[in-house]
């Protein structure tokens, strides 16, 4: 129970590597993240090609009532398996929503033989965790920020938020939408419902958030998994905590991925690909990275409830004009390495 790579849910970060052919991409694909580790992916493969699916059961609800974040999630998981693709000898050939905006299939990835590369972002795949813990009181400059999007980053989407006032003002807006979604009994309960709180329940699922990705020392981290379970409450109670007091407080920036147009499933794929490829460079280049996204979550929760619109205009007031925010993450020099979480096999994902 404490050891915090243990059991079947854990081996499917020790044994990606070994897994040959386009069945070793699909294991790559599976590492990668998830909002709130739904992995709302099921993969059908065959020789000379992979076709990804959305999982709508597999969803958080009130919190992404829109199901933005669940492409976001199809996205990063196709980012890993296109990149898993050139080690194995493989060429993807990659077509988005074949069937068109409202199709379950998200992807299909055609594969013919290649010659088998190296690539950096590959080497780290296993390497990357979302970081909840503090981070050093360190600046990251603006350059190794900027070499974090890396050549592929489209149409002035990215924008970092690294200067001290908007930074701030950021960190109390994320610290009030966490208040506010957990005021919000609906979203209580639908963020609650993943928390597995138990080894056992970690074990059975192979999903959801867990104490080992909340960032603890090894000291709070050995307590925690001794006590009781948390009860939703409590669980909101330390989020928000840990929202005010370590989250923001040790961000060095911020980084928010906008876009043009919000009910655009295509763009929602695209920012998850360059979400996860910022976040594996990230890792190579020993940055943390958290990914926060409960303004948005405030925002679409308020926009699907026909509620007054107050954390969008505060958000819009610290981006350019006219962009819709997407996703938000904070960065740093990591205090302690993040740590791998639950996830289901190939196997189970995969015919
Ligand atoms: C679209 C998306 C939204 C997410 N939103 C949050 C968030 O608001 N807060 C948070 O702590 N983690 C968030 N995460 C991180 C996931 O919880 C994490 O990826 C998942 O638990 C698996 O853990 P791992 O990234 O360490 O592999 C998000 C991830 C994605 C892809």
């Amino acid at each position: 129970m404490l050891d915090p790579a243990g059991g079947p849910a854990h081996e499917p970060w020790h044994r990606w590597r070994d897994v040959p052919g386009p069945r070793g991409a699909v294991a790559a694909a599976v590492l990668a993240a998830s909002p709130h580790n739904t992995q709302p992916w099921d993969f059908v493969v065959t020789d000379d090609g992979i076709d990804v699916y959305s999982d709508p059961a597999r969803d958080t609800g009130s919190v992404d009532p829109f199901g933005r974040e669940r492409d976001v999630g199809l996205g990063c998981a196709l980012e890993n398996l296109v990149i898993a693709c050139g080690p194995r000898g493989l060429r993807p050939t990659l077509a988005l929503l074949p069937d068109g905006g409202d199709g379950l299939r998200v992807a299909h990835v055609g594969l013919a033989p290649g010659v088998p590369g190296t690539d950096p972002l590959y080497d780290v795949i296993d390497r990357r965790h979302t970081n909840r813990g503090p981070y050093r009181p360190t600046p990251v400059p603006p350059a190794v920020l900027g070499a974090l999007a890396g050549p592929d980053e489209t149409a002035g989407s990215l924008h970092w938020i690294d200067e001290p006032g908007r930074r701030a003002a950021l960190g109390q807006l994320l610290v009030d939408a966490a208040e506010a979604l957990c005021a919000d009994e609906q979203q209580s309960v639908d963020n609650f419902a993943w928390f597995r709180a138990t080894n056992d329940d970690e074990q059975r699922h192979r999903d959801g958030l867990v104490l080992d990705g909340q960032g603890l020392s090894p000291l709070e981290l050995g307590v925690a998994k001794l006590l009781p379970p948390s009860s939703r409450t409590e669980g909101d109670r330390f989020w928000i905590d840990r929202t005010r007091d370590v989250h923001t407080a040790t961000a060095a920036a911020y980084g928010v991925i906008t876009t043009a147009d919000p009910e655009d499933r295509r763009a929602h794929l695209e920012a998850g690909r360059l979400l996860q490829r910022i976040h594996l460079r990230a890792t190579a280049a020993g940055l943390a990275l958290h990914h926060m996204n409960q303004i948005t979550e405030r925002i679409d929760r308020e926009a699907s409830t026909g509620a007054p619109a107050t954390f969008a205009p505060r958000f819009a007031a610290l981006l350019p004009t006219g962009a819709r925010p997407l996703l938000t993450f904070r960065v740093g020099r990591p205090v302690r390495d993040g740590r791998p979480t639950p996830r289901r096999s190939v196997a189970m994902v995969s015919r």
